[in-house]
């Protein structure tokens, strides 16, 4: 078990990662929430898996809840859906006085945490991530936001939840490609900020042993995070650190419209393909390339750069909401487990994507 306290300017929480806690998750939000209406939003997949359980336990402690459940995948991150919650929130009669709980990954925590922070001005809510991508990375640090047609993320604000409370063991009926996917930003983490993680991460044999550790492996990576995002949480320095390998994943994930790679196949390859340019250039240590590769294929991940039209390629990384100016920020590794910034002019991006 493992307690993290997030201390911002103006918010205060815990991060609560414990397996099974989802049995008993109706004695922890208790402890912080005195009223009684609840309403639980999430999406069908992790409704037909876990909402009976949920639902069982919040009304062991006499809470009022109404289920909300919408369709599973990225298209239902949209101002569409959004309508559609916040008609439903309305019907409840919920107020500001009200909780709202995200049960579900990015795209429940995402949308989610997008209503609760608009409608009526904010409703209190709480999150419980049950993707490894959601527990590790998008439940922690406050960005909500939804898609527009033109682009990813682009409606959206900083919004924190009440508490984060994180079960592990929910991840053992999450889709093999998408425990993989989340494994890409557990990678990234070593490489940024551990290299004692990325190193256990060489040592873990089998998909049962990690799960076994995967406790400890959320643990220090929402500690990172955490860390990173007190020192900087709207994003204008540190935080870009978090942004390593996804310049180039972007792109890719853009080029291909979505549909080839996952977010974190695209990061894989982007974490490798910078790595081996920045190491030919004498930035970073001799090796460590070879072992993010090593990495990246023991978690079953893409390294190769796809075959691509570099220009094209080059122009989606223009195209990138966070890199509006001439010059653009990437982010390199020193060695494993110690990263920087760099400032570098738009167009010499192809550099680190030519070979
Ligand atoms: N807010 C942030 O800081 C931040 C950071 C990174 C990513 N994101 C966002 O996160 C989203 C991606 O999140 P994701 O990868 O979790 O996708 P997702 O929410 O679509 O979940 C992936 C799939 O797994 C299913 N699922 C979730 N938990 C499950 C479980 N325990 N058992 C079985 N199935 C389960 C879902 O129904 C879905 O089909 C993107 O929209 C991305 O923009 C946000």
């Amino acid at each position: 078990m493992g307690i993290l306290e997030i201390k911002l300017s103006q918010n205060q929480y815990s991060i609560l990662i414990k397996r099974d806690i989802l049995e008993d998750i109706g004695t922890e939000i208790r402890k912080l929430y005195k009223n009684n209406k609840i309403a639980v939003i999430t999406d069908s997949n992790v409704e037909a898996l876990y909402g009976k359980k949920l639902l069982k336990s919040l009304e062991k402690h006499d809470f009022q809840t109404k289920i909300i459940t919408i369709k599973p995948g990225e298209s239902s991150k949209s101002l569409d859906t959004a309508k559609n919650i916040y008609e439903e929130l309305l019907d409840f009669e919920i107020t500001r006085g009200d909780m709202i709980v995200a049960l579900g990954g990015g795209v429940v925590g995402d949308i989610v945490g997008f209503v609760a922070s608009t409608l009526l001005r904010g409703i209190p809510f709480i999150q419980i991530p049950t993707s490894l991508l959601a527990q590790i990375d998008s439940s922690v640090g406050g960005k909500v936001a939804v898609n527009l047609p033109r682009g990813k993320n682009l409606v959206g604000s900083f919004y924190h939840p009440q508490a984060v409370f994180i079960d592990p063991e929910l991840l053992r009926t999450l889709d093999k490609r998408f425990l993989y996917d989340g494994m890409a930003e557990v990678i990234k983490y070593g490489c940024i900020k551990d290299k004692a993680l990325f190193e256990k991460l060489m040592t873990i044999e089998t998909e049962e042993e990690l799960l076994r550790n995967m406790e400890e492996i959320i643990l220090n990576c929402c500690k990172i995070k955490r860390d990173i995002v007190e020192r900087d949480e709207k994003d204008h320095g540190e935080r870009m650190l978090l942004n390593f390998g996804h310049t180039i994943g972007h792109a890719i994930e853009k080029y291909f419209a979505y549909k080839k790679y996952t977010h974190g196949e695209a990061v894989a390859i982007g974490m490798y393909n910078m790595t081996k340019k920045s190491e030919e250039m004498g930035l970073t240590e001799k090796g460590t390339a070879k072992s993010i590769r090593e990495v990246i294929i023991k978690y079953n991940l893409p390294y190769e750069m796809p075959d691509t039209n570099i220009d094209k390629l080059t122009e989606a990384v223009g195209l990138d909401k966070k890199n509006k100016g001439k010059t653009l920020n990437i982010i390199l590794l020193k060695k494993i487990g110690d990263s920087f910034i760099k400032k570098i002019d738009r167009e010499d991006i192809g550099e680190y994507i030519r070979d």
